[in-house]
């Protein structure tokens, strides 16, 4: 446990969530930790087939998941089992998460159907916080981060960490708007440093 995994998640190189991401970088930097970003449109990962392999207790670890050796979605989830902390930064896209996201997320059931058979590699993992930076382009929208937030709480829970309530921010759309924002950017730099104090200090 020796980094901050920081999920960058839009398909836009260069955008809002990028930015984010590599703020949230400095933070844990500042605060003396180290931080990794992994941008989540880099990497190839295939859809849950809804095949119930992962359902056989007697499968462990990465031999869980029939596709787990096909593709680079385990490339992302080993930072979720030895990672410090974990972070995302993700446009809102239709009320939700993007779809690359999205579709490694679904890869989890197998560490939901693992957890549910008590297995201690993943059962036994120490209590660690996930946060969230969302960022959507409309001002208003009563339930705009909803389905993002439920998503990446129950997500996380996987791996025993709750989900901090997320830092939000409205109207922020074109490629550069969250760069013109010092207010924003200075939050989410905060966020990256309170994520990692937090997390050191209970690492002790
Ligand atoms: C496919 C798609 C769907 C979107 N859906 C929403 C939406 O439902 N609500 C919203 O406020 N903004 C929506 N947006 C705008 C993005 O959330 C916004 O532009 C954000 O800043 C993009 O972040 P990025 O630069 O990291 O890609 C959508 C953008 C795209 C490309």
């Amino acid at each position: 446990m020796d980094h901050a995994a920081i999920f960058a998640c839009s398909h836009r190189r260069g955008g809002n969530s990028d930015h984010a991401a590599e703020l949230l970088a400095e933070g844990v930097r500042r605060a003396g930790g180290e931080a990794e970003v992994l941008y989540v449109r880099n990497f190839e990962v295939l859809p849950c087939l809804a095949c119930g392999y992962c359902d056989a207790p007697e499968r462990t670890g990465r031999e869980r998941c029939v596709l787990g050796p096909t593709d680079q979605a385990w490339d992302l989830f080993a930072h979720c089992l030895s990672a410090r902390t974990i972070l995302f930064a993700s446009p809102i896209y239709f009320y939700h998460l993007p779809s690359r996201l999205k579709t490694w997320i679904d890869r989890g059931q197998q560490f939901w159907r693992a957890r549910l058979d008590g297995e201690p590699w993943i059962a036994d993992l120490p209590d660690r916080t996930a946060h969230a930076v969302l960022l959507a382009g409309q001002p208003s929208g009563e339930k705009l981060f909803e389905g993002a937030r439920l998503t990446l709480k129950y997500f996380v829970h996987n791996f025993n960490m709750p989900l901090a309530d997320p830092l939000v921010f409205r109207g922020v759309d074109t490629r550069s708007d969250l760069r013109a924002k010092g207010g924003f950017e200075a939050r989410i730099v905060e966020l990256g440093a309170t994520a990692w104090k937090t997390a050191a200090d209970r690492a002790g």
